[in-house]
């Protein structure tokens, strides 16, 4: 990460960085079963950010004394590519990456019916190939979609964006230096068909009235990646039934 001064977030003609409008999503891309010795995988493109997500299980679970009677027990790794960011990046897991991984599998974990799968687990993994913001979200939503690639039920897929202030506006989708230089920070996680938050967090600062506006334009946001997902989802199952 450059920590040279603070560049102009909204420039101008009103646009970002980027030239997106203040509530434009960055383009996206999305693939399930593109690993072929994982359970279930998917890759995801957010903008310039990128990642793939593989799942093992539910198997029995080792060690055993991990097992919980009456569930399935998550363990999620997040974890970035030495080559993912600007400089190099240790590829022994950073603190940061230990607290991503416990958020992740937190938000994971409750879209999951893992009441159904006693005394086993569900390993994930999530690499981020390259960084450029919003890697958390990304990965969950890639961990997700794989968790459904891998045939495990689930109350919903989970769409996630981040929305923060830069300059004074209110912005969907954070790039990295509205992430790094702007006034507010704040990834929201939700299943939407049943309208419940898997993740909220927030750095910086908002008034109440920023906070609804912005929690509005994430809601927004969200159900637009949600579709996306849904397609993504659709047309491997129509891939297979052409195939049969
Ligand atoms: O990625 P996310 O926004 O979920 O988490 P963050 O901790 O707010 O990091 C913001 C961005 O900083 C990342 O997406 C990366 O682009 C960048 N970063 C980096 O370049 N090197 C690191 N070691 C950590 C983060």
């Amino acid at each position: 990460m450059s920590q040279n001064q603070k560049p102009k977030l909204i420039l101008e003609n009103g646009l970002r960085t980027d030239g997106r409008k203040p509530d434009e999503l960055r383009p996206m891309k999305m693939e399930i079963g593109v690993l072929k010795n994982a359970d279930g995988s998917s890759i995801i493109e957010v903008g310039n950010t990128k990642i793939i997500a593989a799942v093992y299980g539910p198997k029995e679970i080792h060690p055993r004394h991990l097992a919980l009677p009456g569930r399935a027990t998550i363990r999620v790794r997040y974890h970035m590519m030495p080559f993912s960011t600007d400089e190099r990046k240790s590829p022994s897991p950073s603190r940061r990456e230990i607290e991503i991984s416990k958020v992740i599998r937190e938000a994971l974990e409750s879209s999951i019916l893992v009441e159904q799968f006693p005394r086993s687990s569900i390993d994930v993994f999530m690499e981020v190939i390259q960084a450029d913001a919003g890697t958390r979200l990304a990965s969950l939503m890639a961990a997700s979609l794989a968790v459904v690639d891998a045939g495990i039920p689930v109350k919903d897929i989970i769409a996630a964006v981040a929305v923060g202030k830069a300059d004074g506006v209110i912005v969907l989708d954070l790039n990295e230096p509205e992430d790094m230089w702007g006034e507010a920070d704040l990834p929201v996680a939700m299943m939407p068909s049943i309208n419940q938050v898997n993740l909220i967090q927030m750095n910086g600062n908002l008034t109440p009235e920023e906070f609804k506006q912005a929690i509005d334009l994430a809601s927004r946001g969200i159900q637009t990646i949600y579709n996306m997902e849904k397609e993504t989802l659709k047309s491997k199952y129509i891939e297979f039934k052409e195939e049969s």
